[in-house]
């Protein structure tokens, strides 16, 4: 019996069916009986430098001795909050760009969209408030990031926020039709992520990024990367939008940021975005939270930022994404297996068959049960898993996990 309550859980399946990690080391974590499992996912997309770093814990400790922390609303901050943003901010190719710092992914979102809306209300277009996402996208579960899901994860909640709506996530037509159908004075920010992520892994057609910002770019819509799963070394890049040449008005991070060691995210803001709240006095966003900025996780942060570009972490997805594609494609000659998507940086879906999901609709969910029981912890795809490992990944452990994906589809 627990009292814990887990996030995305059946709680009357998974009490006293828990699954207790308490070590990890490089790629590897292991649970309280013993058994080891290599860490296809990097626990939820976040563990990017791998497990048990002990340069982190050090800067960590060395940060709580000196400051825990000291907040940053009005005049104040710490050093190493305005470090971290300005180091952001340098990573980014948005040119003196500027940074909010935020707790993780989900308030990220809803600070994103409140700049966005509260941005155009001050330029003297107070109408251009809807927001437009993407069909599979996920922006997580605060109330911005509901709202806008792409994912069946918005009933029985009651009305969420006003004016937003979801457009294909492969087609700029669509987003240029929805665009025209709600009036193009009244939509303040497209949000996408550059690969879409918990939604299934799927990858942009060639072209689609570069005509949806065209789109938006035509209608005064403000583009808002959502990089929290492809920043910091998962798409091979700072940000990962650089794979794609994108100069987005806002970016959204957390995860790799601090490769999950404390939580943090933020929101990196164009400079045309940030002059009317900068050059002159008389606007405030009435926003931020009390871990807005927290010491020790910048900290964190920093450090992890050293071992990512020291180590050159940041562009090994690129290096390896060719064979980790390759490796893992291998295990479509299974029956059960329909593709594996991905194929740029280190995150791929490995789907099963349409037809043997249409016959038994539980297997995604004993597929993801099954890799567990052989030693891959993983999160589910509606129709498989994602594999997305820390960036320290070597080729052998990419086989390693084909290798006992394999076994757990023989199961099945
Ligand atoms: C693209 C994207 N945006 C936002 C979030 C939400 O982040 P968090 O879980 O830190 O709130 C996630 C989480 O997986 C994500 O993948």
């Amino acid at each position: 019996m627990t009292a814990l309550w887990h996030g995305f859980a059946d709680m009357a399946e998974v009490d006293g069916a828990e699954v207790t990690i308490v070590r990890g080391e490089g790629v590897y974590v292991w649970d309280d009986t013993g058994k080891q499992y290599i860490d296809g996912a990097a626990s939820l997309w976040h563990a990017n430098i791998g497990h048990g770093n002990p340069e982190i814990a050090d800067a960590v400790r060395a940060q709580m001795v000196e400051l825990e922390t000291f907040h940053t609303f009005g005049p104040w901050t710490n050093a190493r909050a305005t470090e971290l943003a300005d180091r952001i901010a340098g990573l980014a190719p948005l040119p003196d760009s500027k940074v909010l710092l935020t707790s993780g992914g989900g308030e990220s979102i809803e600070t994103a969209v409140k700049l966005a809306r509260l941005f155009h209300a001050i330029k003297g277009e107070p109408e251009r408030h809807h927001i437009v996402s993407r069909s599979n996208a996920y922006h997580g579960t605060h109330g911005i990031g509901t709202s806008i899901l792409g994912m069946p994860y918005r009933e029985g909640f009651g009305p969420l926020l006003a004016d937003t709506s979801q457009v294909e996530w492969d087609s700029a037509v669509a987003l240029e039709e929805e665009i025209q159908r709600v009036g193009p004075d009244r939509v303040a920010a497209f949000v996408f992520e550059p690969v879409i992520g918990a939604g299934g892994v799927h990858v942009p057609p060639p072209g689609y990024l570069d005509e949806a910002v065209a789109v938006c770019r035509r209608h005064g819509v403000l583009v808002v990367a959502d990089c929290v799963i492809a920043g910091f070394g998962r798409l091979g890049g700072w940000l990962g939008v650089e794979r794609f040449h994108l100069h987005p008005d806002l970016i959204t991070f957390a995860k790799g940021v601090t490769s999950g060691y404390l939580p943090l995210g933020g929101v990196i803001v164009a400079p045309e975005v940030a002059a009317p709240f900068w050059d002159e006095p008389g606007q405030m966003f009435a926003h931020g939270a009390t871990y807005s900025g927290h010491a020790t996780c910048c900290a964190a942060a920093l450090a992890n930022l050293d071992v990512l570009a020291r180590d050159d972490l940041v562009h090994r997805a690129m290096e390896l994404e060719a064979d980790f594609h390759a490796t893992l494609s291998e295990l479509t000659s299974h029956p059960l297996m329909g593709e594996v998507r991905g194929g740029l940086g280190l995150m791929a879906g490995v789907a099963l068959d349409l037809g043997a999901i249409d016959d038994d609709p539980s297997l995604p969910g004993r597929f993801t049960s099954a890799a567990r029981d052989a030693g891959v912890a993983t999160r589910g795809l509606r129709d498989g898993l994602a594999i997305a490992p820390p960036l320290i990944i070597e080729l052998e452990q990419v086989a390693e996990i084909r290798d006992r994906l394999a076994a757990a589809l023989d199961t099945l």
